[in-house]
């Protein structure tokens, strides 16, 4: 980004932006992006850099709150690098995620109205979290000379990789998670247990802390460097200690690559570490890392919106991208049998003893669909639901998607601009988007999904 000079200045922010920033002018006229900022309200913005002709700032002050400002819960936002839209109540959310996705998706017949979970926190089944040894304050506690280095866990602040917003509660966790996130800190980050990992001289041990709610209690993941002396009777202790408290189950991984990422080689567990998920009649018994959607009751409302916009009474129901399989899964009861494609073989082994567990016909194969495209051949009864990742469908895969002769096609994405850009291709195969619908997984945070569905003209 280039560094151009432009002294702080007040902006109203007009609307949302990409990942929930909100957008305003700075004074040559340019748009500028503000993090954590509502629309409606006017703040002081100090600009970091000008890129393609796009501000971007970082908020100083709240000069004048919007109308309907919401006191923020949380005492890290706006400095922890999750939540943006604090500020705002959850149906205002809703309605400017709808405004932003309506336009990255163009022109369709919109359901009325965003579905999702009632719960606007508290909501998430996951959590992962950082170990640290420099924290990030705001600038008043920056101003007055609270220290920096010491023992922290929380949320990387955004933008720093090396500081970590020293976080007590999450306000998306519940109760249960909350009160493992408490105990987790009282033991590891106390002045006598190993010291956490510094990301700068890639010394220290613990690293990682992942918290999974599931439908039966709380999982907790240990992710840490080769043990000091010490180190493995401190990870035990902790481990008992959380079992001894209603955890269900201890994972711990040694990880002693650079990379910031929570992951490593499994060292050892303690209790029980499988993770059980329900959504709706379907039960999930998954691996403690596997993915799974992270707002459980708006997953259902997701589900239930993507059979509608399936149909039922189909052959097959092929189930593109499909992760541990949950969406074929779920809506088996649409088709007499779900093929699904997916690139993660841990994933596609979770998504098999998934299916027999709950009575479901599929056949799964571990590939990226990419390089299956005779999967996609379709036919007579085949339905399709793709729920690609962020970037959106290959460009391979989006070209034989708008030849194939299937009944029905339901595109779900966790991005819309992708949605917006892939239609593009399979409508030039004939395709019609005939009705989008939003659901809203993750309240306050900028990311709405957008449920797609496109049949052919008779
Ligand atoms: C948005 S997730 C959807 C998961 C699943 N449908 C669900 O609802 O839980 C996208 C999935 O696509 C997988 N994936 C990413 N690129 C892929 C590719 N090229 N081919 C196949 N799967 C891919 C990821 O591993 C991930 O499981």
């Amino acid at each position: 980004m280039k560094k151009r000079r432009l002294p702080p200045f007040e902006a109203e922010i007009l609307h949302l932006g990409p990942k929930g920033v909100g957008v305003g002018t700075a004074p040559d006229g340019k748009p500028v992006h503000v993090r954590a900022t509502p629309p409606g309200a006017r703040v002081l913005v100090r600009p970091a850099g000008r890129k393609k002709g796009v501000w971007k700032g970082a908020r100083m002050a709240l000069v004048r709150p919007g109308h309907d400002h919401v006191a923020p819960p949380c005492p890290h936002f706006g400095v922890c690098g999750g939540c943006t839209l604090q500020e705002l109540p959850l149906s205002r959310q809703r309605a400017l995620k709808l405004a932003r996705a309506r336009e990255e998706v163009g022109p369709a017949p919109w359901e009325d109205g965003v579905g999702g979970a009632p719960d606007a926190y508290g909501y998430r089944n996951k959590m992962e979290l950082s170990f640290g040894t420099a924290r990030y304050l705001d600038a008043a506690r920056h101003a007055a000379g609270e220290p920096i280095d010491g023992r922290f866990l929380g949320m990387h602040a955004a933008g720093r990789f090396d500081r970590v917003v020293d976080v007590e509660r999450c306000a998306l966790m519940d109760d249960a998670a909350n009160a493992v996130l408490e105990r987790v800190r009282a033991l590891a980050l106390d002045p006598s247990a190993p010291v956490p990992w510094n990301p700068r001289t890639h010394e220290g041990f613990w690293r990682h802390l992942q918290l999974r709610r599931g439908a039966d209690g709380v999982l907790v993941a240990l992710f840490t460097a080769s043990p000091p002396a010490g180190g493995e009777a401190a990870v035990a202790a902790l481990a008992d200690d959380l079992l001894g408290r209603g955890v269900l189950g201890v994972s711990w991984y040694v990880n002693d690559g650079v990379a910031d990422v929570a992951r490593g080689e499994l060292a050892r567990t303690w209790g029980d570490p499988t993770l059980r998920m329900a959504l709706g009649e379907r039960t999930f018994e998954l691996a403690p890392l596997a993915f799974f959607q992270t707002n459980t009751a708006a997953t259902e409302v997701l589900y239930a919106t993507v059979g509608e916009a399936l149909g039922r009474g189909h052959r097959v129901l092929l189930d593109l991208y499909c992760g541990t399989g949950s969406i074929g899964i779920t809506l088996a009861d649409h088709a007499e049998e779900v093929v699904g494609i997916e690139v993660v073989a841990d994933a596609v082994e979770n998504a098999r003893v998934n299916a027999a567990a709950n009575g479901v016909s599929a056949r799964y194969r571990v590939a990226k669909v990419e390089d299956v495209l005779d999967e996609l051949a379709g036919g007579p009864g085949v339905a399709a639901v793709v729920d690609p990742p962020r970037v959106g469908l290959h460009p391979d895969v989006a070209r034989a998607l708008a030849n194939a002769p299937l009944e029905v096609l339901v595109y779900v994405a966790c991005n819309p601009a992708s949605l917006g850009r892939d239609r593009e291709v399979l409508e030039a195969g004939g395709w019609v988007l005939e009705r989008c619908w939003a659901v809203d997984l993750f309240p306050q945070t900028g990311h709405l999904e957008v449920v797609a569905r496109f049949t052919r003209p008779a």
